[in-house]
């Protein structure tokens, strides 16, 4: 990652955690880095992932009791290898804080204080045993010599030399070491990933890590977090400054904005805009639950014909995408100018739902060789506002996760059904409509398929259990026979997911059956439609959204 999220990190007011029971990661690339990051919360210690190679600068004020150097996809002697900045081991020292390396991090750790790394004889990748070889560890604790847990390693290279000062605690049952320590120095080294699933005790050595080692308290709860962003909200706008915010209808803007609206009240002015690009009544549904169930003050712009034109014979998604990004601030700027009028003083703030995720993706991790120009996907709500934006942002959740998110709505009492709702992108069905989604009726198609298909899931009991699901219209036709008819029409697909953030998904293995009936459904209703298609992808290789 690069500064954004640095910049997250020390803009972070003390009492959401820094200097108190912080703990930092720092990112060298792996995708499981995020993971990292989600278990240490998910232990009730607030985390922050920055880059791996963040200048000390900007990491200053941060006191954190625990540093994790994360797995990378390099080897230490790659040319242009990513390693911490200079005085980073100094800093930690200052800190007071423990540093755990993992995997790349722990060779990392290795060799830059004087031990030795080498291409191993053995690779090791996939599923191992590894055994406590120390009579007695910090990391894994009393007792539990000669003790064998399966892990998950992913390794070219081995330390092969300890640094001075250095145990090996444990070793692979091919013999590589798999875990050393300086419990002096507070240097410690697992060549395995504790973070992932197929390391079953990972949680329970990153729970004693944090807890027994490092004496980390578990003082990290939602209820604070909102406390203290209603207090930054609060002294952050002025008294008689307006904040306008743009709802989607989604679980994101949803709960920022009706946190925003706990603390300063009616000077939070909420916009749906109506961009064309919504799903199957979602206007209709989305507003009335604003106003009946949230008591939101909501006003409806319907920019449909605005946003369609501008997106007229674009094929190149990241086009479309900015396209969208740009017609919203057009939007939202029209809106402020006019609540300008109204109230005679014109809106100072702008709140987005932005995640951390999408901060995290927007970032590429160091010794990638992408830069914030060659991100994934440009997600329009980070990175994407122009220079000459007249509104300053409040993005609250900038620093959580979804299902943290889910968390604190449900504190502020938003709705369950609203915060179930799977997560739908900002750019909406343009991403779902491969190439020009003006041309034909693509969207009416699509907007047609995605609903029989995600009332079906919620009608077999399977919405919740899914975490994502809808439909894509690919720009091809194909031949088929209905009712004794040649026919020649649209090919749609169907995408359904489990994952736990995004980051990373699977897709879901329907029943026959209800594949069967769906199908059925989408040929016999949907004029246009003569082939469907299941996405079986997984995150990686494939994105969520097919644009
Ligand atoms: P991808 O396709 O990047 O999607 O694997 C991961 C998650 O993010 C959602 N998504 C977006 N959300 N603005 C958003 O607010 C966007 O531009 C955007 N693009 C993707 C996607 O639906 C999935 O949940």
């Amino acid at each position: 990652m690069g500064s954004t999220a640095a910049a997250s990190a020390s803009a972070l007011p003390a009492s959401a955690g820094a200097g108190e029971n912080l703990v930092l990661i720092l990112d060298f690339g792996s995708q499981y880095t995020h993971l990292i990051t989600r278990r240490v919360r998910q232990l009730g210690v607030l985390s922050l992932c920055v880059s791996g190679t963040a200048p000390l600068a900007s990491l200053a004020g941060l006191r954190p009791c625990a540093i994790v150097l994360s797995g990378g996809p390099h080897s230490v002697h790659a040319t242009g290898a990513p390693s911490f900045p200079q005085g980073f081991l100094d800093f930690a020292a200052d800190a007071g804080a423990h540093v755990l390396g993992v995997c790349y991090g722990m060779q990392l750790l290795v060799q830059s204080l004087g031990g030795a790394v080498e291409a191993g004889d053995k690779q090791e990748y996939g599923k191992m045993e590894v055994e406590v070889t120390a009579q007695s560890s910090a990391l894994y604790g009393e007792g539990e010599t000669g003790k064998r847990q399966t892990v998950w390693m992913s390794h070219g290279d081995e330390v092969v030399r300890l640094p001075v000062g250095f145990d090996v605690v444990a070793r692979s049952v091919q013999g590589a070491v798999a875990a050393i320590e300086n419990r002096e120095k507070r240097f410690y080294g697992l060549q395995y990933h504790p973070e992932v699933t197929h390391s079953p005790q990972g949680m329970e050595t990153l729970r004693h890590f944090l807890f027994d080692v490092c004496g980390i308290k578990a003082d990290w709860k939602m209820q604070d977090v909102l406390d203290e962003e209603i207090r930054t909200i609060q002294s952050m706008v002025g008294p008689d400054e307006h904040v306008i915010c743009a709802l989607s209808g989604g679980v994101d803007s949803t709960v920022a904005a009706t946190l925003v609206h706990k603390a300063i009240g009616d000077r939070l002015h909420c916009v749906f805009v109506d961009n064309g690009l919504l799903r199957y009544k979602e206007r209709e549904r989305v507003v009335s639950t604003f106003e009946s169930d949230l008591h939101l003050p909501v006003t409806c712009v319907d920019a449909s014909e605005q946003f369609l034109t501008k997106l007229k014979g674009v094929k190149d998604p990241e086009m479309k995408r900015k396209i969208i990004g740009r017609e919203f601030i057009v939007v939202f700027d029209n809106f402020a100018h006019k609540l300008e009028q109204k109230i005679g003083k014109r809106p100072a703030y702008l709140v987005q739902g932005t995640l951390y995720p999408d901060v995290i993706e927007s970032c590429p991790p160091p010794g990638s060789g992408r830069t914030h120009s060659h991100t994934i996907k440009s997600h329009h709500n980070v990175g994407g506002l122009p220079k000459d934006m007249k509104l300053k942002l409040i993005e609250p959740l900038k620093l959580l996760f979804k299902d943290e998110v889910r968390k604190l709505g449900s504190i502020l009492n938003v709705p369950e059904s609203f915060l179930k709702r799977h997560p739908f992108p900002g750019p909406g069905l343009a991403v779902r409509v491969l190439g020009d989604v003006t041309e034909g009726n693509a969207l009416e198609v699509l907007r047609q398929v995605d609903e029989i298909f995600v009332q079906a899931i919620k009608d077999a009991g399977l919405y919740d259990i899914i975490w994502q699901a809808f439909a894509v219209f690919l720009p091809v036709q194909t031949v088929g026979v209905q009712g004794d008819q040649r026919t020649h029409s649209h090919a749609v697909a169907l995408r359904a997911i489990t994952s736990e953030d995004g980051m990373t998904a699977d897709w879901y293995y329907f029943e026959r059956e209800f594949l069967v009936d769906v199908v059925n459904k989408i040929c016999n209703n949907v004029r246009g439609v003569n082939r469907v298609v299941q996405d079986i992808t997984q995150k990686p290789p494939a994105t969520v959204e097919w644009e």
